[in-house]
């Protein structure tokens, strides 16, 4: 793989395409009322989800919340979110579910912004923290290398940690990282949830038949992972499943269940979910 910048018409067609989302979010309360809790601007509904239906958004918080009280998560339990996005677990979780509070990491400056003014000011238990860690596809003008990046809360500070459709967007070295720092903030026997493209044998002979449903053509050069994009490489990346298990193993944590996704098989989006513990 080399470092292949994304053509400028590229560049352009999508800030042309963001722009006009943008306008239309201004736009939107003259034409939609939106009686139903909060909401996030049309174009970042747009932006994450690929739809602006406020419905579609609904769904989307009420997975990320069963996602997570179908796996053990307790009204009680202090919860990390990495990559909180748009804050759809916050607003599915909201105020009647944890007691405990709630703390949203994100490298997206404006989804950060949003959710700090239109989450955190009716939810004061609900936090969301800026990281400024550098992803070509989220935050092009970060300043911190993943690699490097420490988690900006102290050891054993949570009994959950979820990432929903992060690492698919991460490079291994820096995945390799925030699994050390996972380690690091999850209280013994603690649960971290995440999702993941896994690369093994089945699901690599898929790619390889093109049936999957990215392509994950690229080869990354650590041999790792696959990308789908070589110009900007953390827009959908498959990590080497023995990688991911290896990471996991060094840093302390067991492997409790690997619930399989069809991504592979063409299906939309449908992940890998890993359920894994802090050993004791
Ligand atoms: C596909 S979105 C998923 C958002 C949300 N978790 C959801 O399930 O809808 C990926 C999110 O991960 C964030 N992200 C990407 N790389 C990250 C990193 N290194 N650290 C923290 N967040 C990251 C992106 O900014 C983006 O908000």
């Amino acid at each position: 793989m080399t470092g292949i910048r994304r053509p400028a018409w590229r560049r352009f067609a999508s800030r042309v395409r963001f722009g006009g989302y943008r306008l239309t979010s201004r736009l939107e309360p003259l034409w939609r009322r939106h009686d139903g809790g909060i909401l996030p601007p049309l174009h970042l509904r747009m932006y994450y989800y690929g739809t602006g239906r406020p419905d579609a958004f609904a769904l989307q918080c009420a997975n990320a919340r069963l996602e997570l009280t179908s796996r053990g998560l307790k009204p009680t339990d202090r919860l990390l979110d990495i990559g909180s996005g748009i804050g759809n677990l916050a607003i599915g979780l909201a105020a009647d579910y944890l007691t405990c509070g709630y703390d949203g990491l994100e490298i997206n400056p404006e989804a950060v912004a949003w959710c700090q003014a239109a989450i955190t000011r009716r939810h004061p238990h609900l936090r969301f923290h800026r990281a400024d860690v550098v992803s070509q596809a989220y935050n092009p003008a970060g300043r911190v290398s993943g690699t490097t990046f420490r988690f900006p809360f102290p050891d054993s500070a949570f009994e959950f940690v979820y990432l929903g459709s992060v690492f698919t967007h991460m490079m291994p070295a820096d995945v390799q990282q925030y699994v050390d720092e996972i380690a690091r903030v999850l209280a013994p026997s603690g649960v971290c949830i995440a999702s993941y493209f896994l690369l093994n044998p089945e699901t690599s002979s898929l790619v390889a038949a093109r049936q999957s449903f990215k392509s994950f053509g690229v080869i990354h050069n650590s041999g790792l992972a696959r990308l789908h994009d070589e110009s900007v490489p953390e827009a959908a990346v498959a990590l080497d499943e023995g990688f991911v298990r290896g990471i996991h193993e060094r840093a302390g944590l067991g492997i409790h269940d690997v619930r399989r996704g069809k991504w592979a098989m063409g299906t939309a989006n449908d992940q890998d979910v890993l359920t894994v513990f802090r050993r004791a």
